[in-house]
């Protein structure tokens, strides 16, 4: 039996699953898409994949399964617990964003080695591996380069800047000691921004005040941002994250120079996100309290990042700057989306 080419990804039911099923689905003689997921995929996904697995990263038998029966071209490794999730639950976290990648990534060596080439392997980092060490840096700093403060003060950071390294390593160190050398992973990874849909929210990350704002008003409701008006990290639409992990997987691997990129689209204080939502809605009602305790998180992350590699190596550019994301992108689809609600 010929064993059809196969995209697998985990995470599949969280928003970034869900933006990413939603753009593959269509495209002619697409790869099977088979979905891994803790939770049952949302309904509204479910005709568009191929295969839908509940499980999880940590179950190796299932993962084992799996490698068995498809042919895996690439894997999307979304899987994992945000930032504020991970804190309250930090040896969890642990096990499910670090366990879960080296399960998938001893998946991948293997798998590669049965078919005789590499598995495409594009895991979803973060803007929490770095960690800056206090606002007067974090204000100076600039766009920050994929090497610069790397020192994360979440769980979820230092498990998405760990899994980094284990990506690179796995890619081209991987029992570099044995007679005979692995073929390695074909590890390619994007660190994201916040990231704001117009159609879902995340779940247990800290930069979900940005998506909170926006979903909240858009129902008439209060909000109550848990940062200051002045927080700035930097974020990017949902359709752009998608295109960037798309583009970062298609890039002919001689032009990967690197095993990690930033991309990034706009970078904005919390007041001028809550601005633009009040342009389109001008009841809004959202306010800042910074005494909660995740404002030293999005603190210690930069206001900025440099994502020139990504521009120069695989042609990295977002479609949403910041007033396009809102005029064309969040608005729109937002009012579309709670018309029936509101
Ligand atoms: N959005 C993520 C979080 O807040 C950061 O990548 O955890």
């Amino acid at each position: 039996m010929i064993r059809k080419n196969t995209i697998l990804i985990t995470g599949a039911d969280g928003e970034v699953g869900h933006g990413l099923i939603r753009q593959l689905s269509p495209l002619p003689d697409r790869p099977a898409l088979v979905v891994l997921d803790i939770r049952k995929l949302d309904r509204s996904l479910r005709g568009l994949v191929d295969r839908i697995i509940v499980g999880d990263v940590l179950d190796t038998k299932l993962l084992e399964t799996l490698s068995t029966e498809y042919e895996i071209d690439t894997i999307f490794h979304l899987a994992a617990l945000l930032s504020t999730s991970s804190e309250f639950n930090p040896e969890t976290a642990h096990r499910v964003n670090v366990q879960g990648t080296v399960n998938l990534l001893k998946l991948s060596v293997d798998h590669g080695l049965t078919r005789g080439k590499p598995v495409k392997f594009v895991y979803a980092s973060s803007i929490a591996a770095y960690g800056m060490p206090n606002l007067e840096t974090k204000t100076s700093a600039g766009k920050v380069s994929e090497d610069d403060y790397l020192h994360p003060i979440t769980m979820y950071g230092c498990n998405k800047l760990y899994c980094e390294h284990l990506g690179r390593y796995y890619a081209r160190y991987y029992q570099q000691l044995s007679a005979t050398r692995s073929i390695g992973v074909d590890f390619r990874c994007v660190r994201f921004p916040g990231l704001i849909s117009a159609i879902t929210l995340p779940t247990g990350g800290t930069s979900d005040y940005a998506p909170e704002m926006l979903h909240a008003t858009a129902q008439r409701k209060a909000y109550a941002a848990f940062v200051r008006e002045d927080t700035t990290i930097p974020f990017m639409v949902m359709p752009d994250a998608i295109k960037a992990l798309l583009a970062l997987a298609a890039a002919p691997r001689e032009q990967i120079t690197r095993q990690v990129y930033n991309v990034s689209s706009f970078s904005r204080s919390a007041g001028q996100l809550a601005d633009m939502v009040k342009r389109a809605f001008p009841e809004a009602a959202i306010s800042f309290k910074s005494s909660d305790a995740r404002q030293n998180i999005v603190d210690s992350w930069p206001a900025d990042v440099d994502d020139s590699a990504a521009r120069h190596d695989w042609g990295w550019a977002p479609d949403y700057g910041f007033d396009r994301a809102f005029d064309d992108y969040l608005i729109p689809t937002i009012r579309g989306r709670y018309q029936s609600t509101t």
